[in-house]
């Protein structure tokens, strides 16, 4: 027999998303469940990109998370970016009047997370298969599972699809009522994780003949470092030495020199791609973070976007059932979106001066140059950057 459960809100996904909305909701006391296809461990173990916007440090705390955030995260004033030998440093501080950026992986958001749910004793299912979503323009929507041989089905006012790009809430939605649009860029990023000291204090995103690279850490003993590479590259291909032997090729020369080498502990391949869902709303189906959009890792957006989505969310929410109102339910979509864009364009942006294009012709790359130039001769420019580094208010 089905076990029907009533909540107010289903969250589909547990990872930084769906976590978050979880803990703001029941901090508002609003009651939630949360549905996720994978083990716990699988999540908790999944390696993402670091930097947090203080918009996004803010949220942490106040959903009650930012005891070990504010203790190992990293606060960061500034960063590089490189073209060959040539390394301009963006004052982070300086040019946005004090603003900064604190590194902390997203893994360790997602373990913060998790562990702030199950210490709470709130509703969460791991391992769920076959997850569905129905009714969705009906007043009651639901949420259907099962686990162990045990089916399930979970009845709710509103569903919040938090399950990633790959995910069933968007997939659900029928074509003529959801519109797409995508940039897939012809390269990946090759990360690893090491135990050895960062390059440098601060990040470096790079520009290469070779390709792209970035010099980014989790702490002062543990960095994390990428690689521009093919679409239909291996990892197979890329042993440490040869990691470590194109990374020291491309750094500019005093920081190459500086370079520790050391086993890698974590290594994989991941594609870029920009991509945007219109609207974030069907019926009573909410979509939050990558299960609406997806951005290229230059600029370390992605976390940050699913935790504005997320204050627009867990906001309107809150509206309709403190206050009755429903007008920031009905503009969640356009809210939402507004700011999406605008990080979607930032990181295209960023990835298009940095990265090596395959098919780019001479003139593309006199432009990619002219763009750096100017960046390196304009205090404008750089705050642009900058702003948009530290995050765009919500
Ligand atoms: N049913 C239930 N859960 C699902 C389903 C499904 N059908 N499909 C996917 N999921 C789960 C995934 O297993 C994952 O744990 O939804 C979760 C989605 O998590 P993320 O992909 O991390 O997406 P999100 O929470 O929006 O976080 C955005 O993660 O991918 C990065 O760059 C991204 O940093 C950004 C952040
Ligand atoms: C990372 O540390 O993994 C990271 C940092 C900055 C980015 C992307 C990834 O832009």
């Amino acid at each position: 027999m089905t076990k029907i459960i009533k909540t107010q809100v289903a969250i589909v996904g547990a990872g930084p998303s769906g976590l978050l909305l979880g803990q703001l909701l029941s901090k508002a006391g609003i009651d939630n469940v949360i549905i996720e296809r994978q083990a716990q461990e699988y999540v908790l173990a999944r390696i993402r990109a670091g930097v947090l916007e203080q918009g996004t440090v803010d949220l942490l705390n106040e959903a009650g998370v930012s005891t070990r955030l504010y203790k190992e995260g990293l606060i960061h004033h500034g960063f590089d970016i490189a073209f060959n030998q040539i390394q301009l440093h963006i004052d982070l501080e300086k040019l946005t009047n004090g603003k900064h950026v604190t590194v902390y992986g997203q893994t360790e958001v997602t373990k913060d997370l998790t562990q702030a749910r199950i210490n709470a004793n709130l509703p969460i299912f791991y391992s769920a298969e076959d997850v569905q979503v129905t009714d969705v323009l009906s007043p009651s929507p639901k949420v259907s599972f099962t686990l162990a041989g045990q089916s399930y089905q979970i009845e709710s006012d509103y569903i919040a699809g938090c399950d990633g790009y790959h995910g069933v809430c968007r997939a659900s939605i029928p074509r003529s009522s959801i519109q797409e649009f995508e940039r897939v860029y012809p390269f990946g990023w090759l990360g690893i994780l090491s135990d050895t000291p960062p390059v440098q204090e601060e990040l470096i995103y790079g520009n290469h003949p070779d390709g792209f690279y970035l010099c980014s850490m989790r702490s002062h003993t543990r960095s994390r470092y990428y690689l521009q590479c093919t679409l239909d590259d291996d990892i197979k291909n890329w042993s440490d030495e040869r990691f470590w032997d194109n990374l020291q090729s491309r750094l500019p020369l005093p920081l190459a020199n500086q370079l520790v080498r050391g086993p890698s502990i974590e290594k994989s391949i991941a594609p870029l791609r920009s991509f945007v869902a219109e609207p974030l709303k069907y019926g009573q189906l909410f979509l939050a973070g990558d299960a609406g959009h997806i951005v290229p890792p230059t600029g370390a957006k992605g976390l940050n976007l699913a935790a504005s989505d997320v204050f627009y969310l867990s906001k309107a929410l809150k509206a309709k059932y403190l206050d009755h109102d429903t007008m920031l339910i009905d503009d969640y979509s356009s809210t939402a979106l507004k700011r999406i864009w605008k990080a979607e364009r930032f990181s295209w942006w960023l990835t298009n001066m940095l990265h090596h294009f395959p098919e780019k012709s001479s003139f593309d790359q006199r432009i990619q140059q002219a763009e750096f130039d100017y960046l390196c001769s304009s205090e404008q420019a750089q705050k642009a950057l900058a702003e948009n580094y530290v995050g765009l208010p919500y």
